[in-house]
Formats: structure tokens, sequence, C-alpha cells
């Protein structure tokens, strides 16, 4: 088994997907507020979230043909979604697909809506995780042949950390610091957000002297444990204006899963997610991005933890390897820098209700890219009449992961 488990991928292995580019239009969207809700049941924040997102298209219920609900643990199958929203006999099929739950609803329902077989699809995502005793600190819990790793969240990711900093010569308080921009940044973004988990802005100062939660990590180094939903509804590209005059084209979705042999394979050095790297390029294909950096107008990933969030700037090419840590410290992904990251707050800010935070990404695609998000979180002039912006969505740790990554646009291809 463990031979196995050794087996390298295939060198120069891609995603080899057609791609569904502006077949398909986002033209409502709803997302609750994330956070601690003792008083809500996870039916509560699917069905706000699910009206929400009708009602931003001007649908009812029974107007939606299908439906796909992303969930990791708070539900396991359509029935957690049609009871609450009383559906009358419609196909709902639950998906689980690790932390990109919520991303796989959204694929699904792309590609339902594609194919022909239903006119209007959800998506939708929710996770009660504050009542369910779960955190990032409990083990993973998969019966294997005991030669697996148990690391909890934070330590997994935690090694990210030294590996980053060893392999581009960065000492260990410039990888403080960079570290502690990301933090302060992102929560800076989510204290100017009414439906985030965390709004308070965060001094460095604070951030620095947080207790420790696992190797270099500290308590504002990961994402909080909270609730929350989030939907989108997806007719056929040609159809969108029935129900929005500013509908958001799918350009690209892409998914890889990894052969997951990273934590036993000598060559990986966790400083990089090749799932990320895989799943980035096929996604800019399907989308015929050549810069993103220069054509994106923002990009909402997965920070998880904030060394998450910079391993990923550069996997997603938003910067050179060995130079991200660099241009986070110069403010490029700041809300007024060349390209903002996780303007939204992130789930440094949100948290990670795990199916609903793949949707909660575009949620705030949708917003930006219809000029509907509040002045105090709008995009600067260097990004100014740009038409895209990405979600990446991240499911398991370093060396053993999946990634999703989608781009969506307000204007369809010429
Ligand atoms: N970021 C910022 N603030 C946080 C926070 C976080 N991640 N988690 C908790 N807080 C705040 C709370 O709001 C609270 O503030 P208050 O005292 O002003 O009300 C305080 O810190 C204590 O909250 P509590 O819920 O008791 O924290 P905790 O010690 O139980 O949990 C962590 C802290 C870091 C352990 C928890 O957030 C965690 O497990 N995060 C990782 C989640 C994870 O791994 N997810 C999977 C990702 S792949």
């Amino acid at each position: 088994m463990l031979i196995y488990r050794c087996r390298r991928p295939r060198v120069g292995g891609s995603v080899a997907s057609r791609g569904i580019r502006d077949k398909v239009a986002i033209v409502g969207m709803g997302c609750t507020r994330f956070g601690d809700h003792w008083a809500a049941s996870a039916d509560d924040l699917l069905v706000e979230a699910a009206r929400a997102a009708t009602a931003s298209a001007g649908l009812t219920d029974d107007q939606v043909d299908a439906y796909w609900l992303g969930t990791l643990g708070s539900g396991s199958s359509g029935l957690t979604l049609s009871r609450p929203l009383r559906l009358p006999y419609r196909p709902v099929t639950r998906v689980e697909n690790y932390c990109a739950a919520g991303s796989e609803a959204l694929r699904n329902a792309c590609y339902a809506v594609a194919s022909g077989a239903y006119d209007v699809a959800m998506a939708i995502g929710v996770e009660k995780l504050k009542d369910s005793a779960m955190s990032g600190l409990a083990g993973a819990a998969v019966p294997g042949d005991g030669t697996e790793p148990e690391l909890t969240a934070p330590a997994a990711f935690s090694l990210l950390a030294p590996a980053y900093a060893r392999k581009y010569g960065l000492d260990r308080s410039v990888m403080r610091e960079v570290l502690d921009r990301i933090a302060w940044k992102n929560h800076a973004n989510g204290a100017r957000n009414p439906l985030a988990h965390f709004r308070r802005a965060v001094p460095l100062e604070a951030i620095r002297k947080a207790p420790r939660v696992a190797g270099e990590l500290g308590l504002f180094d990961c994402s909080g444990v909270s609730d929350g939903s989030a939907a989108a509804i997806v007719v056929r590209a040609e159809d969108a204006h029935r129900y929005t005059d500013r509908p958001l084209y799918v350009k690209a979705l892409s998914l890889a899963a990894g052969p997951a042999t990273g934590v036993v394979d000598p060559d990986y050095d966790f400083t990089t997610f090749p799932e990320v790297r895989a799943s980035a390029r096929d996604a800019y294909r399907q989308a015929g991005v050549v810069d993103p950096k220069a054509e994106l107008a923002l990009a909402e990933v997965h920070d998880c933890f904030t060394v998450t969030e910079l391993v990923l700037l550069e996997d997603l090419g938003l910067a050179e390897p060995g130079r991200a840590w660099q241009a986070v410290l110069d403010g490029a992904f700041d809300l007024d820098g060349e390209l903002p990251v996780n303007p939204d707050g992130g789930l440094k800010a949100f948290g990670h209700p795990i199916g609903a935070s793949g949707l909660r990404m575009l949620f705030e695609c949708w917003l930006q890219l219809r000029g509907e998000a509040p002045p105090e979180r709008s995009l600067p002039e260097a990004v100014r009449g740009r038409t895209l912006a990405m979600t990446q969505n991240l499911g398991g740790g370093p060396g053993e992961c999946l990634s999703f990554v989608s781009i969506v646009g307000s204007e369809p291809s010429a």
C-alpha cells in the first residue's frame, strides 16, 4: 500500500477539459451572514440563501428545475434541501468534495444547464459548524491502513511556512511580517463587509502577539469556525437577460484532484500545491486568460490559513515563484493594490463553513463585477474596466488535495 501511495504522478499531467466558456450564466445569488448562528439551523440558512438567490433572479422555487447542494457534514442527501424548501418533486443532489463542496455544486449545476438537461439550476452550499463540535483542531477520522499522517488542519498547513522561508531565504521575522500582513489585509477587508463573521480590523501588533495554534501559525493566521450558506442560479447564457440585465458569464470551471503522494514523496517540498497549478492552468486556458495579474479585476482565494494564501498567489500565477512575499509586503494584493485578493475578507474574516465557502467567494465576484459592492469595498482604479474575476477553492492539505478554479466575467466573449 505504501509503495502504491509513493508512486509519482505522470510528469506534465494536465487537466484535459473542453470547458463550457460562455455557455451558461449566473443570474441570481444570495448569501447569508457568516458567523455564530446559534439560533439558526442549517435549514434556516439554506432557506435564507436560496430565497435570496431566487429573488435576485426574479424567480420562485417552483421555477428552478434542479438543485445541487454542497455540504460536508450538514446533510447527506438531497432531502437536506428539498425538505426545508418544500420542493415539489425536483431533482436535488447533494455533492461533497472536501472544502470545495460548494464549488462542486456550482460545477455540476453549470454542466447540467450547459448540457441542455435543465433550463434553470441552483447551486447552494451550507455548513453549520459551530454546534457540531467540528473545528480545525479535529483530526481526520477516515479509516486507513495506518500509514496516513494524522494532522489537524492548522498543523498540516503550518508546514508551509518554514518550508517557504527556507526555500526563498526569508528569516523568521520577515516570514512573520508577511503572514501578519495577509491577516491584517483580510481582516481589514472583512471589517468593511456586513456579511463577514469577524468584522473588526485587527492591528498588526495584536496579530503578532496572538497565541500560537500550530507551528508558526497563530490565532489570526487561521480561518474561523463558522456557519453560513450561499447560493447561485444558473441558466443558459442566451437566456440570461430574461432574469437580469447584468449576468455573470461562466468562462471556466476546473477541478484537479492530485494523486495525494506529496506527504510521502521526498521531492515534495511543501512550498506549492501542484493541484492548484493544474486547475489554474486549465481554467486560464478555458477562459483565454494569458496574464491573470493583468486581466483579473479580483481574485477570491482559499486563505484557510495566511500561509496558504501566500503559496496560492504563486501557484495561481499572480506572483512569480519566490516573489509573492515581497508583493504582499508591498501591498500588491490589498484592497487598493494592483490586484485585490479576497476583497470581501476571505475565509480569514468569513470563517470556513465548508460547503458554503466556494459560493461565498463567487458572491463577492457577483457583487464586484456588477458594481454592487458597497463603496468602502470598491475596487481600485488599477483594475477598473477589467471584467473577469476568479475563485479558487481548495480541499485537503499540502501534498494531498484537490483544487477548483472558476473564472467568471461580466461580458460575453466577442
Ligand atoms: N480568527 C480571528 N478571530 C478568531 C478566530 C479566527 N480564526 N477564531 C476565534 N476568533 C476569536 C473569537 O471571535 C473570539 O473573540 P472574542 O473573545 O473577542 O469574542 C476569540 O477569538 C476566541 O474564540 P473561540 O471560538 O473561543 O476560539 P477557539 O480558540 O475555540 O478557536 C481556532 C480558535 C484558531 C482554534 C479556530 O478558529 C480554528 O480551529 N480555526 C481553524 C479552522 C480550520 O482549520 N478549518 C479548516 C481549514 S482547511
